[in-house]
């Protein structure tokens, strides 16, 4: 196998897609391909209304495809109209899709549940009628804290519907990282569960959310999906159970029609500050960008099952489990609980067992399964599979081999796609129809997407030349505002190139066949597992604890997780520096933040290394982390004794 990575990296093989795929499939061949960015590129606007008329419903025609008035406050299809749930639900409800399965469930336990097109749109529109009688109206912002569930994208769909914007919070999160979300986004009413099964045990959430909302004295109501059956408390006038609410709730509820900028969520994402930005996201340009991106992409067809493994809470199940999937008529699996539960092929049993055709799943969760051997993926039959992806991370040679052989056998393209939560869907990536593949690469942008590498002064670069990952035009599903703070929205993705370019802090080299290669990021957030954290997040948690004076957190190299979490930390004068504070510190992270900012390594420390200015060195605190010698320049160091401290007791 090693040799092979080898020949892979040494050679740069490059794979075709397969013939007899490329033949079926929506976007066949390159010149297809090129074709389209031509087209895009002569007449961007004339390319996307087109795509716009072509791929949604609307009730209201638009007049204008872009306006670039106030930039980069930029609008896309206005005077239109449309209901995002409308063109989830409604649509499909006069064609033969009505009694397909939109989605097929798997929970945890091992019970099932399939929902038609048609049940799903009277669950939808019950649970809309739900949210109206509660007093819930366009605009309100509606959090939703719940296990992967079908009632998650039940809640997400109805507050669509009623043109209410939904803030889903991933699970793992804590009440604290909870509560700061509610406040910051102001909501009146959050919809949750008593809890949700994940590696054998019912996790609690109820319980979290009854801690969160001691701090949140403007959430009036709180509906609460029975999942596990476990014990919780009910606040009278506060609580109500899901099973009540919707008892007696007529099943028809009309969409209610939405310009297309409304925002349909706002989901919060890690910065390089401590405090999470809460990404507004449009109707109309986002849901047009995961559907076409859904059908370039992962060339959806009618006769798919598809499987994206992400939970969500985060964008990816946003784009890719609820509203690209149904935007299209797909059949969307659901899995709710660990990839390891009851026994290390789970994953792949739900492959046979529903036959799925098309598997969407992260890098950090590759190298998880390489690790459990391939007894595994051997027991079941996977030859449904049709075509592959990740998201999340570059994927390493060794794991897209391990993936592209052990599960995809040899016949499935993988698309590596890479793109954010601010930028709604797929930026670049391959279309497994025409793009050849490179193990490592997210191959080139998807057509109507302007990528580039620039330097500082946003000069295009050279082939093989690292630099910083561009966006030169405005897309239809980016970003819309940071919730609240329109100044935070322009400082950090539109700041770096004085309003030209969009810039969310990846470095990249373009090879010399235009193929993207990222290459991490180049501000203070760390990727764990697929996920940002905001170095500064993490450094607030720990400060917060009464022990801690000071804190310093970097990425450093982690087999699994891709980049672990690694903290300095400056304790105050009458702690003890022990194994029992490193746990009690690792604790303490999860307790504000979630287990998934759980520190990795604790290193106490007496000083940090800062400039004359009093900023610290982040890059050789990594150095240290890595366990690599000091690399670059350190003449800038107010005190060169440091380092050498700090690299003592290693
Ligand atoms: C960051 C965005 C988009 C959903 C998952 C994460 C990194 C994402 C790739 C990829 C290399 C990737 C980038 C990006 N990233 N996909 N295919 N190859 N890196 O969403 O939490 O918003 O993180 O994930 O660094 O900026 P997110």
């Amino acid at each position: 196998m090693s040799a092979e990575i080898e020949s892979v990296l040494h050679e740069n093989r490059v794979f075709d897609p397969p013939a007899a795929f490329a033949k079926a499939a929506r976007v066949g061949s390159m010149q297809a391909y090129t074709d389209m960015v031509a087209r895009a590129d002569k007449d961007y606007e004339g390319y996307w209304g087109d795509l716009a008329r072509e791929h949604l419903t609307w009730s209201k025609p638009f007049t204008k495809v872009l306006n670039q008035d106030n930039p980069p406050f930029f609008k896309w299809f206005e005077g239109g109209e449309l209901n995002v749930s409308a063109n989830c639900l409604d649509r499909h409800l006069n064609s033969w899709r009505k009694n397909k399965a939109a989605i097929v469930w798997e929970g945890e336990p091992g019970d099932t549940r399939t929902l038609t097109y048609q049940e799903l749109a009277h669950e939808v529109g019950r649970f809309a009628n739900v949210l109206k009688g509660k007093g819930v109206t366009k605009g309100d912002r509606v959090v939703i804290y719940m296990p992967m569930v079908p009632e998650l994208p039940i809640a997400m769909l109805a507050c669509a519907r009623i043109g209410a914007t939904h803030s889903v919070v991933f699970g793992g999160f804590s009440a604290e990282a909870l509560k700061d979300r509610i406040l910051d986004a102001g909501a009146k009413i959050l919809i949750t569960a008593d809890g949700g099964w994940r590696r054998g045990s019912a996790v609690a959430l109820k319980v979290m959310v009854d801690d969160a909302l001691k701090g949140c004295p403007e959430v009036s109501t709180a509906i609460v999906l029975k999942r596990t059956g476990q014990e919780v408390a009910m606040q009278e006038g506060r609580d109500v159970w899901w099973h009540d609410a919707i008892a007696g709730q007529s099943p028809k509820c009309d969409p209610v029609p939405v310009d297309p900028e409304h925002p349909l969520f706002i989901l919060y994402t890690s910065g390089s500050t401590g405090k999470p930005k809460g990404v507004v996201h449009s109707s109309g340009g986002y849901l047009l960008g995961a559907t076409t991106t859904m059908q370039w992409v992962f060339d959806i067809k009618d006769e798919d099952t598809y499987w994206c493994t992400a939970d969500i809470g985060w964008v990816t199940g946003h784009s890719y489990i609820v509203y690209g999937p149904l935007a299209c008529g797909a059949t969307s699996v659901m899995y709710e609980g660990a990839p390891t539960t009851p026994h290390a092929g789970r994953l792949w049993e739900i492959v046979e067992k529903h036959s799925v055709n098309i598997f969407y799943t992260a890098p950090t969760a590759i190298r998880a399964l390489v690790k459990l051997g391939d007894e595994w993926p051997h027991k079941f039959d996977l030859s449904s599979l049709r075509l592959l992806g990740t998201v999340g991370e570059p994927i390493n040679p060794e794991a897209w081999m391990w993936y592209y052989k052990t599960i995809g056998g040899e016949r499935c393209p993988i698309v590596d796609t890479w793109w954010q939560t601010e930028t709604g869907m797929h930026m670049i990536s391959p279309l497994p129809g025409a793009t050849p593949i490179k193990p490592g690469s997210a191959t080139l942008p998807v057509p109507g997407i302007f990528a580039d590498v620039v330097d500082q002064e946003g000069n295009s670069l050279g082939p093989n030349q690292g630099g910083l990952l561009v966006i030169k035009r405005p897309w239809p599903s980016m970003i819309r505002n940071v919730y609240g703070d329109p100044q935070r929205y322009k400082d950090t993705y539109w700041g770096e190139f004085g309003g030209k370019y969009y810039f969310a802090g990846d470095g990249a080299r373009k090879d010399e066949d235009g193929y993207f290669w990222i290459m991490g990021r180049v501000d203070d957030v760390i990727n764990v597992s697929g996920h940002r954290l905001g170095t500064m997040e993490v450094e607030s948690a720990l400060v917060s604890h009464d022990q801690v004076a000071e804190a310093a957190v970097v990425g450093c190299p982690d087999d699994l997780k891709g980049e672990g979490i690694f903290a300095f930390v400056i304790t105050k004068g009458d702690a003890k520096n022990d194994d029992a504070l490193v746990k009690t510190l690792r604790d303490h992270v999860a307790k504000e933040i979630g287990p998934i900012a759980k520190p990795d390594h604790i290193k106490f420390t007496d000083a940090l290394p800062k400039t004359r200015s009093g900023k610290i060195m982040r890059r050789l605190l990594r150095d240290i982390a890595a366990g690599r010698e000091t690399r670059g320049d350190t003449s800038t160091l107010e005190d060169a004794g440091t380092l050498e401290s700090l690299r003592k007791g290693e």
